[in-house]
C-alpha cells in the first residue's frame, strides 16, 4: 500500500477538482488518504442496454458532481479482457475498483488482485460469491423477481387465461441476479405450478443473458410447447423483447403476456403497445450516486455503515450492502420512469408511439 511520499507523489497526479490530500489517521490499521479515482467495468452490451444508457451515464454524473477521476470501461462480455482493463486500471493508479463480474471466478480473481495492491473493491449491481469487495451496491433483486412474478400472474388473470402454460426465459447461469430474480419469481409462481392452478412450461437460462440467442431458444420453446405458451416469464426487457419478436412471428404478441426488467425505452414501448406487460425499474441514478460515494469514502481512508449485509453463500462473508427498492411498471405508470429522468419522453413518445403514450398520461 502507498503511503507517505508515495501518497503525495501520487496525488500530485491525480488530484482533480480541488481535493487536497490529508494523512493516514483513518486508525483502519493502513488505509492511506487517497484521491480518489474510479475504475468501474461494466459486463456487455447484449443482456441489456442499461449499462451503456443508464449506468455509464449516472455513474458519469456521480463522479463529476463529486469531482473524481474516472476510467468507466465495458469488458464486452469477454473475461479476459476483464482481467485485461482491471491490470491497466490498477497500474493506472485507481483508489478503488467497481465492477459488475461476467462469472464470480473471474470476479473473484479480479477483486483479490486489487485487494493484494491496496485499491478498495466494491461489487456493483452483482454480487462475487466467494469474493472480497468491500461493498455490495445493489437492489433488492429477489424483490426484481417477486414483482415479475406476480406482475405476470396480474396480467395472466387480467386475461382470463385458465391454466396458463408459462415459460421461463432466465437471466445468465453465472449472474447471481439471475439465480435470486429466479427466488424471487418462483417464490410467486412454483406454490401455482404445484397447486396446478398453472402449467410449467419449458425452462433455459440463457447463456450470458445475450438478447439475440434469448430468440432462438424461445422460438425453441414454443415449438416444443406446441406452439402453447400463455405466458413469458422473461428476466428482462431484452429477453422479453426477444420473446416478443417470435410471438410476433406466429401472431402471438399481446395476447400473451410477458415480463421484463430495466425499464429500458424498448421495454416502455412493448409495454405501451401492449406486446409486454410489465417492466421493473431500478432507479440505476441512486445506484450509481451510492456506490460513487462509498468508492471516494475508502479512497478517503473512511469506513462507512451501509447499515445493512448481505450473506455471500459461497464465502459466507456478511458483506456490507447498499439495497435499493425496486418498483413494478405497468401501461398506467411508464410515465413514472420518464418523470424520474431515466428515459427521456421524446425517445419513448417518438413517431408512433406519440400517440400511445398520450392515452397513457404521458404529456
Ligand atoms: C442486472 C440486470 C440486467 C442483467 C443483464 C443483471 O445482473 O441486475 O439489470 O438486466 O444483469 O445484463
Amino acid at each position: 500500500m502507498r503511503k507517505g511520499i508515495l501518497t503525495i507523489a501520487a496525488v500530485g497526479l491525480l488530484t482533480t477538482g480541488g481535493l487536497t490530500a490529508c494523512s493516514d489517521d483513518s486508525g483502519d490499521g493502513g488505509a492511506a488518504a487517497k484521491t480518489p479515482k474510479i475504475g468501474v467495468i461494466l459486463p456487455d452490451s447484449k443482456s441489456s442496454a442499461r449499462w451503456e444508457t443508464a449506468d455509464r451515464r449516472f455513474l458519469e454524473e456521480a463522479f463529476k458532481a463529486a469531482g473524481v477521476q474516472y476510467d468507466i470501461q465495458n469488458a464486452q462480455n469477454d473475461k479476459t479482457a476483464f482481467q485485461t482493463i482491471a491490470d491497466q486500471m490498477i497500474t493506472s493508479g485507481v483508489t478503488a475498483l467497481m465492477i459488475v463480474n461476467l462469472d464470480s471466478g473471474t470476479g473473484k480473481a479480479v477483486l483479490d488482485k486489487a485487494k493484494s495492491q491496496g485499491v478498495a473493491t466494491i461489487d456493483y449491481d452483482r454480487l462475487t460469491l466467494g469474493g472480497s469487495a468491500q461493498y455490495y451496491v445493489s437492489f433488492d433483486n429477489e424483490t426484481v423477481g417477486k414483482l415479475q412474478g406476480e406482475g405476470l400472474s396480474k396480467c395472466l388473470t387480467d386475461k382470463g387465461v385458465k391454466n396458463p402454460v408459462v415459460a421461463y426465459l432466465n437471466g445468465s447461469p453465472t449472474d447471481n441476479n439471475a439465480t435470486l430474480f429466479k427466488a424471487g419469481y418462483d417464490s410467486v409462481l412454483k406454490p401455482k405450478f404445484d397447486s396446478k392452478e398453472y402449467v410449467k412450461g419449458p425452462e433455459d437460462a440463457v447463456p450470458a443473458g445475450d438478447n439475440a440467442q434469448a430468440a432462438t431458444i424461445f422460438e425453441q420453446q414454443l415449438t416444443k410447447a406446441n406452439g402453447k405458451i400463455d405466458g413469458v416469464l422473461a428476466a428482462n426487457d431484452g429477453l422479453g423483447n426477444a420473446a416478443i419478436s417470435i410471438l410476433k412471428k406466429n401472431k402471438l404478441n399481446g395476447k400473451v403476456p410477458v415480463t421484463g426488467q430495466d425499464a429500458s425505452t424498448e421495454g416502455l414501448q412493448n409495454i405501451l403497445v401492449g406486446d409486454q406487460c410489465m417492466t421493473v425499474y431500478k432507479a440505476v441514478r441512486e445506484e450509481a450516486k451510492a456506490a460513487s460515494d462509498l468508492a471516494i469514502a475508502l479512497a478517503k481512508g473512511e469506513k462507512k455503515d451501509t447499515g445493512q449485509t448481505v450473506k455471500d453463500p459461497e464465502g459466507g462473508r456478511d458483506v456490507p450492502s447498499v439495497l435499493l427498492t425496486p418498483k413494478a411498471i405497468y401501461k398506467e405508470n411508464v410515465k413514472d420512469v420518464i418523470a424520474d429522468g431515466y428515459v427521456t419522453k421524446e425517445e419513448v413518445c417518438a413517431g408512433a408511439y406519440a400517440k400511445l403514450c398520450a392515452d397513457a398520461g404521458i404529456s
